[in-house]
């Protein structure tokens, strides 16, 4: 059996509950993003997300905002999406330019209302997460940041168990790492989230049974990282010289996992799906 975890199989079954979906539903759901600053990366990420939303039939409307734009014309234009039957969703591409601080990102991502906030990063949604609100993916009535529900999803539907499994997860952001820690935890993994100042970090995920890396350091993690038959799922889109590349050192470590997840081409593709997902779930 391939040691290679692909996101294939479960995002085509996801495009094809959203086709059925979008064939049965008069309404046509509408996606309003908003970019703030011109980071190349956040711009091809939104143009991944609107040429699938393309080929869905999905409405995109881009809202692009130079660095200087105040943390009230950007609230005010997000109150008047809310107000919109059409859209259905409203993400805020991160990470906002320097300028804005931590208490801006607060207020601009908690002006989208819950129920339209696809991303799941309204304090809303987060506070149903938190809480384990209906810990079941298929019947989940709140929006879980979609990175995250991703990961969690493709460990399900690889049947790797997770019960009573330590994982170790190397980054701690609130878009990635910190909701799917808590995934993880509601549904029986013990959950160790690392950051930038953990100490003796090679002694902790040498503990793991499943390593998730989400910190955005290129080839950060090597063998001497990690134990035997470990299955390692690397978040990580890092862009240099030698194109995109994972947090994983994948040819060093691929003798040592029983799973790895190959970068590019695995998480990426999938946390589109689930966007859409959200988003079709929303009509
Ligand atoms: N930046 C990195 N990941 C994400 C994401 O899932 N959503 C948004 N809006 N910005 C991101």
């Amino acid at each position: 059996m391939s040691k290679v975890l692909t996101s294939k199989d479960l995002t085509t079954d996801i495009y094809k509950n959203i086709q059925s979906k979008l064939l049965k539903s008069d309404d046509k759901p509408g996606l309003a993003i908003i970019q703030v600053g011109d980071r190349m990366d956040s711009t091809t990420y939104i143009n991944l997300k609107r040429k699938k939303c393309d080929e869905l039939g999905i409405d995109t409307f881009l809202y692009i905002y130079n660095e200087t734009t105040p943390v009230k014309e950007i609230i005010k234009n997000i109150n008047d999406l809310n107000n919109y039957d059409n859209i259905k969703g409203i993400i805020v591409q991160l990470p906002l330019p320097d300028k804005y601080t931590v208490e801006d990102e607060y207020h601009i991502l908690n002006s989208v209302v819950p129920k339209k906030d696809v991303d799941g990063f309204h304090h809303h949604n987060m506070g149903n997460l938190i809480l384990n609100k209906s810990s079941s993916s298929i019947n989940r009535s709140y929006h879980v940041p979609c990175t995250a529900e991703g990961c969690f999803r493709l460990l399900q539907y690889h049947k790797i168990d997770i019960l009573g499994k330590h994982i170790v997860i190397v980054g701690s952001s609130k878009v990635i790492g910190l909701p799917l820690s808590l995934l993880l935890l509601h549904n029986g993994a013990t959950t160790t989230l690392c950051n930038i100042h953990t100490e003796n970090i090679k002694n902790i995920t040498k503990s793991a049974d499943i390593l998730i890396s989400c910190c955005g350091s290129p080839h950060l993690i090597d063998s001497s990282w990690i134990k035997e038959d470990i299955t390692i799922i690397d978040v990580g889109i890092n862009h240099t010289e030698n194109g995109i590349i994972g947090d994983v050192n994948y040819d060093d470590v691929i003798s040592k996992v029983k799973y790895i997840t190959p970068v590019p081409g695995c998480i990426g593709p999938l946390t589109i799906a689930i966007l859409m997902e959200h988003l079709v779930n929303s009509i």
